[in-house]
């Protein structure tokens, strides 16, 4: 086990993250049977599927033997080693697939191609009326917006500015520790600066926190022939805000941080 893995697990099993299950929970119908989990990790989420539905099939799927090793072993959970996009399971299979914070993954270190495959195929693997459930990080735009940052935080941003690889970043330095922004620059900025110089700084300098609009992802859905029944947003970034010290210094109420998604193969 690498260091780097231990930091993935230790991230995974944080308990600040069983309010964003919570809410992917509420929204699961009652009714469902076969479950498959994509990107599961060390099943966080899978495990309480497991729980709430125990006479229920739950199919994990992860590329990391490691992380799949410290999913717990029950009865109704089968784990699957495989990269999603060419998971092989039974077509016409899953009353509900899940995908949950694993869409950006996808979309960041394997492409755009492999994310619409990514969609396809759970089209395909989804029984007629079956569910697809996605909650992920989302591109808040561009809109610009201007900050007050604490001391020592502004030099954060400028090493951030160095090492994220995605894009370049931009700010302007009003000075006395003030800002301005892009919202999508600095959403990136304050969900990934606890990485910097961690074990973990090399993978998330090159993942963004805002891979699509809800827009882009309501087309990618679309287009793969899903009906999207609910879009919504969730985890307030305030929480971030007040987190580091940052003040606000634009009239603006800021989008959540994440968008949880419900579409349906009719
Ligand atoms: C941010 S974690 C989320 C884990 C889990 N869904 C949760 O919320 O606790 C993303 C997970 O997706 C897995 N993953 C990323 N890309 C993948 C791919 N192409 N195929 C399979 N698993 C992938 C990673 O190994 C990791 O466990």
């Amino acid at each position: 086990m690498s260091a780097k893995e231990r930091e993935i697990v230790k991230l995974l099993a944080k308990t600040d993250r069983e309010e964003r299950f919570s809410a992917i929970i509420a929204c699961i119908r009652p009714d469902v049977f076969t479950i498959l989990d994509l990107g599961c990790g060390i099943g966080a989420l899978t495990t309480r599927l497991a729980e709430k539905f125990p006479s229920g099939l739950i199919v994990g799927v992860d590329r990391s033997k490691y992380l799949l090793t410290k999913l717990q072993i029950k009865k109704n959970v089968l784990r699957v080693l495989s990269n999603i996009p060419d998971v092989s399971l039974k077509r016409n299979f899953f009353d509900l697939v899940l995908a949950v914070q694993v869409l950006h993954e996808i979309l960041c270190f394997r492409g755009v191609d492999a994310l619409v495959k990514t969609f396809r195929n759970v089209f395909d693997l989804l029984k007629k009326d079956g569910e697809f459930i996605i909650f992920d990080h989302f591109n808040p735009g561009d809109a610009s917006i201007s900050l007050k940052l604490p001391e020592g935080l502004l030099g954060k941003l400028h090493e951030f500015q160095s090492k994220f690889k995605l894009r370049r970043i931009v700010y302007d330095d009003l000075g006395g520790s003030r800002i301005r922004i892009s919202m999508r620059d600095f959403y990136d900025f304050i969900t990934k600066v606890w990485a910097l110089n961690s074990e973990l700084e090399e993978e998330e300098m090159r993942e963004t926190h805002t891979p699509f609009t809800c827009k882009e992802l309501v087309d990618f859905v679309q287009e793969a022939g899903f009906k999207v029944i609910s879009v919504t947003s969730l985890t307030p970034i305030d929480e971030y805000l007040e987190h580091y010290g940052v003040v606000l210094e634009t009239e603006v109420r800021l989008p959540n941080r994440h968008v949880l998604l419900k579409a349906k193969k009719c």
